[in-house]
């Protein structure tokens, strides 16, 4: 029986496996129940009672040796088993892929849209690298018309200054008008640039939405519907407008419009300095000589424009009081409009 042990042990310490198959393979050859060491436990009953303690032990060695040794061997193919494509969790949850939330800005913009697009118009867009003629001139801006410093300009050329950043989308009317007849129901959104020191309240560029409508007949009064359809539509049922006469050289006469401050419903709070109203828009009906200029005959057409900054009514629609959070990305600040996407 020694001899045998013996025999055993000198197997099992040269046993090698070249893959996970014949280390079972070799567990089952010594370990299973009709392995060779459970038959010598078999063996073991015949054996006479003086030899028994030390035989025992001596298969009991040999079992604790097997087990030890089918335990490493296992070992090293179980880690090169979790490299292997096998290995791979087919089952698991894919890793997440994170979602993006819209832009306050481009939630606003195409709220806008929406809304204009309900009562007709289309849209229309323009290039931000522009020239004199687009942004200014045709716009009944002459040169050196002092109109031009209400717009601080970034040019690109330098002599003669004729190649710049739009300061507004006022300058695709011009663009649409050249090339179309009426009737023309467009809205224009973009990105405009001014030579302005950043602060909370003012930055080098910003957003616009500029309308245009021009036809036979059109006067004030449907300006001024459209306007107040807008208002309601983006603020509220309850929301009142109010005209203020202004100026501006492309619209004659020139209005500037505010809503009913929708914080303290008109009664005058800190937001709107007491007053009841805020300031969204600019407006007035198209200067014959802008259709002109475009070649649209200011004798048989008139027309309204309105231009506003999409930061103002997203500040006034979400009370973001600081304007650089609109460009600085802070995710912290980004996320707040998940909810809106
Ligand atoms: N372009 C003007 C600005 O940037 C806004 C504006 C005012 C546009 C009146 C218009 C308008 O079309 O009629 O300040």
């Amino acid at each position: 029986m020694l001899e045998k042990i013996n025999a055993i042990k000198e197997e099992i310490n040269a046993a090698v496996a070249t893959n996970l198959q014949e280390v079972e393979e070799l567990r089952i050859k010594y370990l299973s129940k009709k392995g060779s060491i459970s038959q010598l436990m078999v063996d073991f009953r015949t054996v006479p009672a003086e030899m028994k303690r030390e035989l025992g032990q001596k298969i009991n060695e040999l079992k604790n040796y097997a087990t030890e040794k089918i335990a490493s061997l296992k070992e090293g193919f179980a880690t090169a088993a979790d490299s292997d494509a096998e290995a791979i969790d087919l089952t698991r949850t894919a890793t997440p892929y994170e979602l993006g939330t819209r832009h306050p800005l481009s939630l606003v913009k195409n709220e806008m849209l929406r809304i204009f697009a309900g009562m007709g118009f289309t849209i229309a867009e323009g290039p931000e690298i522009e020239d004199d003629w687009h942004v200014f001139e045709s716009l009944n801006f002459p040169p050196d018309h002092p109109a031009r410093d209400m717009q601080d300009t970034f040019f690109i050329s330098r002599d003669p200054k004729d190649i710049l950043l739009r300061t507004h989308t006022s300058s695709v009317q011009t663009r649409v008008m050249e090339k179309t007849q009426p009737p023309i129901r467009i809205v224009c959104p973009g990105r405009v640039y001014r030579n302005e020191a950043i602060s909370a309240r003012a930055h080098c560029f910003f957003h616009q939405v500029e309308g245009l409508y021009i036809d036979k007949n059109v006067s004030f009064a449907d300006l001024k519907q459209v306007l107040l359809g807008f208002a309601r539509q983006m603020f509220g049922p309850e929301t009142k407008i109010r005209l203020r006469p202004s100026y501006f050289p492309f619209t004659e006469p020139s209005a500037e419009m505010d809503i009913s401050c929708d914080i303290c419903g008109g009664k005058g709070c800190a937001f709107c300095k007491g007053t009841g109203w805020v300031e969204i828009l600019g407006c007035g009906m198209v200067d014959p000589n802008v259709l002109d200029a475009c070649g649209i005959d200011s004798k048989v057409y008139s027309g309204y424009a309105f231009g506003m900054g999409i930061e103002r009514i997203t500040n006034l629609k979400y009370k973001v009081k600081d304007l650089r959070m609109f460009s600085e990305n802070d995710v912290r600040f980004l996320r707040e409009f998940e909810s809106a996407r």
